[in-house]
């Protein structure tokens, strides 16, 4: 038995003006109608268990809609503020612990990703299962395709006996430099930021790394609030941590609280198509490029120019004789980037954020 726990609290701020902090980019329509966060809902249907999705409680209502969408039943945590995935995950498996089914493999998905093949995606972490139950906790790993400072990296140890490998060294977000250098040393993949454990695991791994993380959420969860409603494909659940309490916690990412030093950590790669839609340069690469390599999402249209991306939301948008261009569209803001500078968008939000 699997239980999906989905984390949905991040707010992105590089697919702006499209995602902003009170619509984060697994809010965002990005394919067809549907957004990211009911995509991986959609992906995680053949656990068969209610979903436990952890989101601020700013978003409560969009997380509401994805499951209703999807005919997801399951749990919300709701934060009274960010505090960062270690103390979300520690939330989830707390709560999942309160559940009839005391410890069941809990599998942590990021909400803001896009992995399209579901069967290859299932087969994978059912790889997992095995060191899973044995007590590790368990990563998932794609090939590295540049150096990237954005991922966390694993370098692989040993084949195991339960068919994944133990993972020798998990370094989170390496600088440009050494993650130079890992590529070349060979035998790393990105971490995924995908994580299969039993909740005791992740629990009995919190208190030996970070026991001040775990200490807050569990007195946060001594009593937590709830409120049931009823939803088309079953009910749904909101649970609220202490208000007073849980911002008090320390914010500090999974990666480096646990997976940089805990000890029984496994991989298992994934082959599979993946993309944490990082950048509008990933986002255009879901949409299919006309012979000239342009993209259009929404109204619009390209004359006589060479990859470039439109994602406008209303008003007819026309590029003529551009390249390289991305162009984004929304009610009260436009984006014009060149593609190469498409990882400096968060730089944009940042300036604008220092002006206002
Ligand atoms: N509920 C909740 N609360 N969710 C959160 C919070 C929080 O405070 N902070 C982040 N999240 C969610 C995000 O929405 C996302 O789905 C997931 O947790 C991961 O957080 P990110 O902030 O996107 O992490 P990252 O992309 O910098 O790094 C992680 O993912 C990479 C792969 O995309 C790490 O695990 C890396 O090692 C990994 O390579
Ligand atoms: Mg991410």
């Amino acid at each position: 038995k699997i239980t999906p726990v989905i984390l949905c609290g991040g707010s992105g701020t590089r697919l702006w003006p499209l995602s902003r902090q009170s619509f984060p980019k697994q809010f965002v329509p990005l394919i067809g109608q549907r957004n990211l966060l009911q995509l991986t809902l959609e992906r995680l249907g053949w656990c068969q268990q209610p979903v436990i999705c952890v989101a601020s409680e700013e978003h409560r209502f969009l997380v509401q809609d994805a499951l209703r969408t999807e005919k997801a039943p399951g749990q919300v945590l709701l934060e009274p503020a960010a505090r960062n995935t270690a103390a979300a995950m520690a939330l989830a498996a707390l709560l999942s612990k309160s559940n009839a089914d005391q410890d069941a493999l809990l599998l942590f998905c990021p909400a803001d990703h896009h992995i399209p093949d579901i069967a290859a995606f299932e087969a994978t972490v059912k790889r997992g299962v095995p060191a899973a139950e044995a007590g590790a906790i368990v990563t998932f790993g794609v090939t590295p395709s540049f150096p990237s400072s954005a991922y966390g990296y694993i370098q692989q140890g040993d084949q195991r006996e339960d068919g994944s490998r133990s993972v020798e060294r998990f370094i989170e977000k390496p600088a440009p430099a050494d993650a130079q250098k890992l590529l070349l040393q060979g035998n790393v993949l990105w971490n995924a930021g995908i994580f299969l454990a039993r909740g005791s695991t992740l629990l009995a791994a919190l208190a030996q790394h970070a026991p001040d993380i775990l200490k807050v959420c569990q007195e946060a969860m001594a009593a937590p609030a709830s409120e049931q409603v009823g939803e088309a494909g079953g009910p749904v659940r909101f649970v609220r941590p202490d208000g007073a309490i849980f911002p008090g916690c320390r914010s500090q990412s999974i990666d480096y609280a646990v997976m940089e030093p805990h000890d029984n950590v496994a991989v298992v790669p994934f082959d599979g198509q993946w993309s944490d839609v990082g950048s509008w340069n990933a986002v255009a690469e879901l949409s299919t490029a006309d012979g000239a390599g342009n993209r259009i999402a929404g109204p619009g249209h390209a004359v006589q120019a060479h990859n470039t991306y439109i994602h406008s939301t209303g008003r007819t948008v026309v590029a003529l004789g551009t390249s390289d261009l991305l162009i984004i569209e929304t009610p009260d803001a436009v984006l014009v980037a060149q593609k190469d500078h498409a990882e400096q968008v968060k730089d944009v939000v940042a300036y604008l954020t220092q002006r206002n």
